[in-house]
């Protein structure tokens, strides 16, 4: 099964998926996060990356599509993957399908995550990960069990990301609605686009996502 998560930034994507790969052993494809990994290793990806994610853009389209397709080809041929942060671009669309084709994959749903964009600022900049494992938290919504240690490997350190400060989140949402929104139509056309309250409580959107795997 092949699924991508769309919405905007802080819609809770990367928790969601976090999720399905712990129970269903499917794989996470974050471009965002393949990105990231690029810039703290120094690689030239990462170098042309920098920047353009601290101001909150989109970075070039073949860029990430390049990141996409390595990923694809270095995981097992049944593993599902979940596509979190890309497509991002109607080219991007375009890309995924001539991508997937080649490799005999097919997109089985495409799941948009509403939410209202005041809380998404709320989301972001309350957001922090363990240095060791990537688990996320929330200063709010979900803090460790045992404060300053993490539930999943114990580790004790912690981080925030650069681009999750309340300007940039601005751009990044209007990056969003001026590139991304823009792309459900070609998978409304398809009929394979399901809509969840991202607004929800995190349990509850992962139930209303397993509803639809199954369906
Ligand atoms: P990327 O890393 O993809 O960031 P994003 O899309 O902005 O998404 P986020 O990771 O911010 O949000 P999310 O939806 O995963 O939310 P999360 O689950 O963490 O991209 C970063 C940058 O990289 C881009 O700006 C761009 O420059 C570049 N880039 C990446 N991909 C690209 C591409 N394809 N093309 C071009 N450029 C690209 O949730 C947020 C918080 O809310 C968490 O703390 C969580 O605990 C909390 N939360 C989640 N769900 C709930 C809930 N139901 N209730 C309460 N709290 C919740
Ligand atoms: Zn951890």
């Amino acid at each position: 099964m092949n699924i991508i998560l769309l919405g905007p930034p802080g819609a809770g994507k990367g928790t969601q998926a976090q999720r399905l790969v712990e129970r269903h052993g499917m794989r996470q494809l974050s471009t965002g996060d393949m990105l990231r990994a690029a810039v703290k290793a120094g690689t030239p990806t990462g170098l042309e990356a920098k920047a353009v994610m601290e101001r909150g853009e989109l970075v070039s389209d073949a860029l990430v599509s390049a990141l996409i397709g390595d990923e694809l080809d270095a995981m097992g041929e049944q593993t599902g993957a979940i596509f979190d942060g890309y497509p991002r671009t109607a080219a991007q669309a375009e890309t995924l399908d001539g991508i997937l084709n080649a490799r005999g994959r097919k997109l089985d749903h495409v799941i948009e995550l509403s939410v209202d964009e005041e809380a998404l600022v709320e989301r972001i900049t309350g957001r922090f990960t363990c240095a060791s494992c990537g688990k996320g938290y929330h200063d709010t919504f979900e803090q460790p069990k045992v404060p300053g240690t993490c539930d999943k490997c114990g580790g004790t350190e912690f981080k925030r990301r650069p681009d999750d400060n309340a300007e940039t989140v601005r751009t990044r949402l209007a990056e969003y609605r001026a590139k991304t929104a823009p792309i459900l139509p070609i998978y409304e056309a398809r009929g394979i686009v399901s809509k969840v309250d991202g607004m929800s409580p995190m349990d509850e959107v992962t139930a209303a996502i397993e509803t639809i795997l199954k369906a």
